[in-house]
């Protein structure tokens, strides 16, 4: 089957009330997390999947900062589009939210506070994705705050539930999806849960009983850190910094990636620098320039 265009879209709803006071008057999105804003973190993960044609979904107190930040991408060779959710009413309605946006195409949804580190062979799975739904399982040591995934141990999903009393595995489902485009259909058909939102694990179950869904297993090795609260962001930001600060390589530089994956030249890149001012974020960004044009 011919492959489909995967579009993007990063969801970066909510009001971050747990993270009260910081997040007053501040988007959550746009906190640092070490060295950038938070959604560069997620926002990189699309871009490592090959995924150009981008999305941000945010209140409409939020967006606005966010698109100062991002523009309409094309600093990046990226396309990048905004649209509003007016109320938190749930991951799911990112897809009716953006119906006329998908447009047929498939589409990979990550959520605006997710972090994802390691080898990023699961994202070359994510950009080989035909159709139906692809979800992405981590194990982690408090499974009830999230989405639940059982599997047979050759892969085949039993159930998802969304924050069991009583886990049936370890494995939490990842902020990060993959669907075609009858998620649309399917997102539409939902009804509001107790909590009053179109939920993501409705999704995944409509697919399930299709026998469409694919779980991806995130081995040993791959970091998924969420940043909902203060400690988890102070956590984030600690194992960015000892990461960066080892290997002299930075996680989610947006600018880097463009450029090493050729979504940017080198004029683009040039003139990207010349309006960073100086400080280490640029003097990386030139070393990155001086590696990849002399080819060491
Ligand atoms: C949401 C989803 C949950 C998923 C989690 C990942 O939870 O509902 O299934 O495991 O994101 O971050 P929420 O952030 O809405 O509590």
């Amino acid at each position: 089957m011919a492959r489909k265009t995967i579009k993007g879209i990063v969801l970066a709803g909510g009001s971050g009330t747990r993270l009260y006071p910081i997040t007053r008057v501040a988007c959550k999105q746009l906190l640092p997390i070490y060295d950038k804003p938070l959604i560069y973190y997620p926002l990189s993960t699309l871009m490592l999947a090959g995924v150009r044609d981008i999305l941000v979904i945010s209140t409409p107190s939020d967006l606005p900062t966010i698109e100062a930040l991002l523009g309409d991408g094309s600093r990046l060779g990226l396309t990048i589009s905004y649209r509003t959710q007016e109320k938190p009413e749930g991951i799911a309605q990112a897809f009716i939210i953006g119906a006329d946006f998908i447009d047929g195409d498939n589409v990979m949804l990550i959520l605006g506070d997710n972090i994802f580190y390691g080898a990023y062979d699961f994202l070359r799975q994510a950009g080989e994705f035909t159709q139906g739904a692809l979800i992405f399982g981590y194990y982690v040591k408090d499974p009830q705050r999230y989405g639940v995934v059982a599997f047979e141990d050759g892969g085949r999903v039993l159930s998802i539930e969304e924050k069991p009393a009583r886990p049936k595995s370890n494995y939490a489902v990842t902020g990060l999806y993959v669907y075609d485009s009858r998620v649309i259909e399917i997102a539409r058909s939902l009804t509001p849960s107790k909590r009053g939102e179109l939920e993501i694990t409705d999704v995944n179950n409509a697919y399930l009983e299709k026998g469409e869904l694919r779980l991806v297993k995130l081995e040993r090795g791959i970091a998924w850190l969420d940043t909902g609260t203060c400690e988890s962001m102070l956590d984030a930001g600690n194992f960015i910094a000892t990461i960066e600060k080892r290997q002299g390589q930075k996680i989610a530089c947006i600018e880097e990636i463009a450029y090493r994956a050729g979504y940017i030249d080198r004029r683009r890149m040039q003139a990207i620098l010349g309006s960073m001012g100086d400080n280490a974020y640029s003097s990386y960004l030139k070393e990155v320039v001086r590696e990849v044009d002399g080819g060491s």
